[in-house]
């Protein structure tokens, strides 16, 4: 089984960008913690990075293609897309939204999702923990059949 974790601008940046809000931690350090949960739970781990919004609508429509369910932080994305709304609502993949900070605490514009609607549901505030509360998500709703 493989699980896709794509991410969006910015986020190549995390450790020096705004450490205040999204933590010290690089987005290698989050890959490689991620990589070692999804190695205990038994999932290959796909995981990407790109500055721009057409990969990852790529990323997406490839992964629903496949069927592979999908974790994603579409960084600032997730309040402007209708495009990757768009390729969420057509591919056959379940995607958790993440983020590492608590979007509602923040500033108004962050509080509107695009991609919130069209995903199984949405996990932001703890930080790199959000990845692997999203994966463990992605798990149980592929596992347990009456959802
Ligand atoms: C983010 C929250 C977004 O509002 C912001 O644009 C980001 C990161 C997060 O992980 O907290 O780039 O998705």
């Amino acid at each position: 089984k493989t699980v896709h974790c794509l991410n969006g601008p910015n986020l190549n940046l995390l450790g020096s960008r705004e450490p205040e809000i999204y933590g010290a931690q690089t987005l290698a350090a989050i890959e490689s913690r991620l990589a070692a949960t999804c190695a205990e739970r038994g999932v290959t781990l796909r995981f990407r990075q790109s500055n721009h919004e057409g990969d990852l609508i790529s990323w997406v429509q490839d992964a629903g293609l496949a069927g592979e369910p999908i974790i994603l932080n579409a960084g600032a994305l997730t309040h402007t897309s209708i495009g990757l709304h768009d390729a969420i609502k057509g591919a056959k993949a379940k995607v958790v939204e993440v983020h590492l900070s608590n979007v509602h605490a923040r500033e108004e514009f962050r509080r509107h999702s695009y991609i919130a609607p069209v995903a199984e549901g949405v996990i932001s505030g703890f930080g790199v923990l959000s990845y692997t509360l999203a994966l463990d998500a992605l798990i149980a709703l592929t596992t347990v059949s009456e959802r």
